[in-house]
């Protein structure tokens, strides 16, 4: 349809229809196949469901278009309904979880993940996905770290950009794609304390160099929406934040995308207490601009009495309005309702050997290895025992793999057996102990022990005699699915107990032992890297994680994965990041440092760093070579800071240079160091390659002091290495 096609429908729709367009209803209101009937109580009428815009939660062709059938014949205009699902990692084929995919440091492989959740998500009813997450997360206490790519505003946002190139393609009107919804906005990661749903106090400069521009990019690659985020921000709940929706959002972004609230958060928008009741919630979230009301009745009783009582224009509810139908246009539902829903398709797209293997080459590159003595990996032993609750359960997606299906999933016995069938390899596989303890609080419920005091000894056993029988050990351990995801905020972020005491048990008993372990977020691992041989970080790695992990152990793929995330000694460091402030009294990297900014019991960096992480092979990075000492402000071309990396280990590997710049002098004060870029380079044994960076003007701007970001003449260092902790540098000059 064309605009003006477009404000010819808003024009002639009534007031109830188009404030219904802007109400979105959770999927369970649609019992039954073909149904526009049993309409949940929480929501209304049968009359609501005959003209809500939008459903959040379903997924299934034949349902989907069923639904759609029933709506159109329904809605007095004929206007189709929009489906929206939170395909957060993978709709059936599950990729890496998002904070793996940021370990990855590799934005192609990032946008071929997106692809296949958009592929399959769309032929089966999907139009909108809830994601990407785009909030910058510093603090491991927060249990959504894992729906990030990280602590990085560099790194976020190649990422971001690259999952909304993936999910859209070049236009979302295409079958084989679907529309992308940045989320939340904003600031939600830096929620106090790492508890969900809260305040968030951020200074506005630190909120715009550090955490806005992860959305900015999902904008900039074209998201077609946006969702509010819970908390508020220095006060104001963000679907209440009319500077942060219209001045930022709007008018300094130049979103004219539409603006979805988090589930609920308009009602809460009460809670927090910016209003007495739900009408005036209503009014504020409108006021703000948020065009869509997921999932409670605010919009739908309140605006029409708003407008009567002229507390709001009926233009808002335009503006509103033609947004979701802009939308709806953008997808081609006007012309296929279905959006080329097709149950055959995805029958034949749905875990497809292509779809898994893209899954599998993501989650071996999201693995990131942070020990390996005497190269413990990759695994060369005959006799080998796998032990810990990983080795059998095989879900190794998320709690935001809603879609999809646990069993698809291979588990750690399966792969292995494949990896050694036929071989001279022997293996014996032992659980060893529970995933949690007794009485673990889980974002849903309390787990209960299912296994007797003699049952839990049992297992021990078995495990301490594998152990004692291996040549080397692999542990499999980890958080349980339950606990990363949204509302899983802990304060302690170490293995289970059980888990803990296993490995001590077993780390005796055994020659040799490789540590792997499955999470969504940092963890506590000092202790557990003192005590054995090698540790690999292997997230949520997704359906094909397990074929990954035997790839990685055996040696046929050297790991790559960088830590997207410092994973710190204690949580009591929180929040803590590679790219904090430079301070007035620096602790000295040697010598006494009373008085100066530092911990009496922990050292001030995490235990390991962003950027860090292991190849099966060594790699030196020569001096920086800058190509010219000075850069002038307005030069287009700016300057090359080049090394020449060389694999001097034994393996073929592939390693990631990362440029980092710090700004030795600023009219505010300026981070130790920021990524700035990246590169991969796979090098054979002996081989070298020169790897080179533009640095040009824009790199170096930031909010000033003149609440505008600029750059400042002045010098600065550059940094090339392959961790963040790198000293590797060189100096020039802005002029
Ligand atoms: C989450 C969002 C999600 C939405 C819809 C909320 O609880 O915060 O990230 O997209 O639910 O499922």
């Amino acid at each position: 349809m064309k605009e003006t096609d477009l404000q010819a429908l808003l024009k002639d729709m009534s007031l109830e229809e188009k404030i219904m367009q802007l109400v979105q209803l959770p999927g369970w209101v649609f019992q039954g196949d073909a149904a526009v009937t049993g309409l949940a109580d929480a929501t209304g009428s049968e009359r609501v469901k005959m003209l809500a815009g939008s459903t959040l939660g379903l997924w299934g062709a034949d349902r989907i278009k069923a639904i759609q059938d029933a709506y159109m014949k329904n809605q007095p205009h004929h206007i189709p309904m929009l489906f929206m699902l939170d395909v957060i990692h993978g709709h059936k084929t599950v990729m890496p979880c998002p904070l793996g995919q940021g370990a990855t440091f590799d934005p192609d492989t990032v946008k071929k993940g997106a692809e296949v959740q958009a592929k399959e998500a769309s032929a089966d009813g999907v139009h909108v996905t809830f994601s990407p997450m785009a909030d910058l997360v510093r603090d491991a206490r927060w249990g959504r770290v894992l729906e990030s790519t990280g602590e990085d505003k560099y790194l976020n946002s190649r990422l971001v950009a690259a999952m909304v190139e993936g999910y859209q393609g070049e236009d979302p009107k295409d079958a084989d794609h679907v529309a992308a919804c940045v989320k939340h906005f904003a600031a939600y990661g830096g929620a106090e304390a790492g508890r969900d749903y809260t305040n968030v106090e951020l200074s506005e400069h630190t909120l715009r160099e550090q955490y806005l521009p992860g959305y900015r990019a999902g904008i900039d690659a074209g998201a077609k929406l946006v969702m509010t985020s819970f908390n508020t921000l220095n006060g104001i709940p963000s679907s209440a934040n009319k500077w942060l929706m219209r001045d930022i959002l709007r008018d300094d972004m130049k979103f004219d995308g539409v603006l979805i609230s988090d589930w609920a958060a308009i009602a809460e928008i009460k809670n927090w207490g910016l209003s007495e009741d739900f009408k005036e919630a209503s009014r504020l979230a409108m006021e703000a601009g948020v065009d869509i009301d997921m999932c409670t009745d605010c919009y739908q009783n309140s605006l029409e009495d708003l407008l009567k009582e002229g507390a709001i224009k009926e233009d808002l509810i335009d503006e509103a309005v033609i947004r979701v139908l802009r939308l709806k246009n953008d997808l081609g539902l006007f012309e296929d309702p279905y959006h080329g829903a097709d149950a055959d398709k995805l029958q034949k797209l749905a875990l497809s050997p292509e779809h898994r293997d893209i899954a599998r080459d993501a989650a071996r590159k999201s693995f990131v290895l942070l020990k390996n003595d005497e190269n413990a990996l990759p695994l060369t032993a005959k006799k080998l025992a796998f032990i810990g609750p990983y080795v059998t359960d095989n879900n190794l997606h998320s709690t935001w793999a809603i879609s999809c299906d646990e069993n698809h999933a291979i588990g750690i016995e399966t792969a292995v057996k494949e990896l050694y069938d036929g071989s001279d390899v022997e293996c014996r596989f032992a659980v060893g102990c529970e995933m949690l303890a007794d009485g673990t609080e889980l974002s849903r419920e309390t787990y209960t022990s299912k296994l007797s005091d003699a049952e839990k000894e049992a297992l021990l056993k078995e495990a301490l005699e594998a152990a004692r029988w291996a040549d080397e050990v692999v542990l499999c351990l980890g958080e349980d699915i339950c606990q990363s995801g949204e509302s899983t905020s802990r304060v302690s972020i170490t293995l289970p107990k059980p888990q803990l005491a296993l490995f001590e048990k077993v780390v005796k008993a055994a020659k040799k032992t490789v540590t792997l372990i499955f999470n969504g977020r940092p963890l506590e691992l000092d202790d557990i890297s003192k005590k054995t041989d090698a540790l690999l970080v292997c997230w949520r790695p997704g359906t094909e994680g397990a074929h990954a992990v035997a790839d990685v152990i055996s040696g046929k793929f050297s790991p790559q994965g960088k830590l997207p995330m410092s994973f710190p000694y204690t949580a009591a460091q929180a929040p803590v990041h590679y790219d904090s402030y430079s301070t007035g009294r620096p602790k000295p990297t040697e010598g006494p440092s009373m008085f100066t900014s530092r911990f009496l019991d922990c050292p001030n960096e995490p235990r390991y760093r962003f950027g860090y992480g292991l190849t099966y092979s060594k790699f030196e990075v020569s001096e920086v070579k800058l190509s010219a000492d000075k850069l002038e402000k307005t030069a287009s071309a700016g300057i090359t800071a080049a090394v020449s990396v060389k694999n001097v280990g034994n393996a073929e590997a592939t390693e990631t240079v990362q440029l980092y710049i710090r700004d030795l002098v600023g009219s505010r004060v300026r981070p130790v160091k920021e990524l700035k870029g990246f590169k991969k380079v796979t090098l054979a044994p002996g081989e070298s390659k020169e790897v080179s960076f533009q640095i040009t003007e824009d790199m170096l701007r930031f909010w000033t002091m003149n609440n505008c970001f600029e750059s400042e003449t002045g010098k600065f260092k550059v940094f090339v290495g392959l961790c963040s902790c790198t000293e590797n540098a060189a100096e020039f000059e802005l002029i």
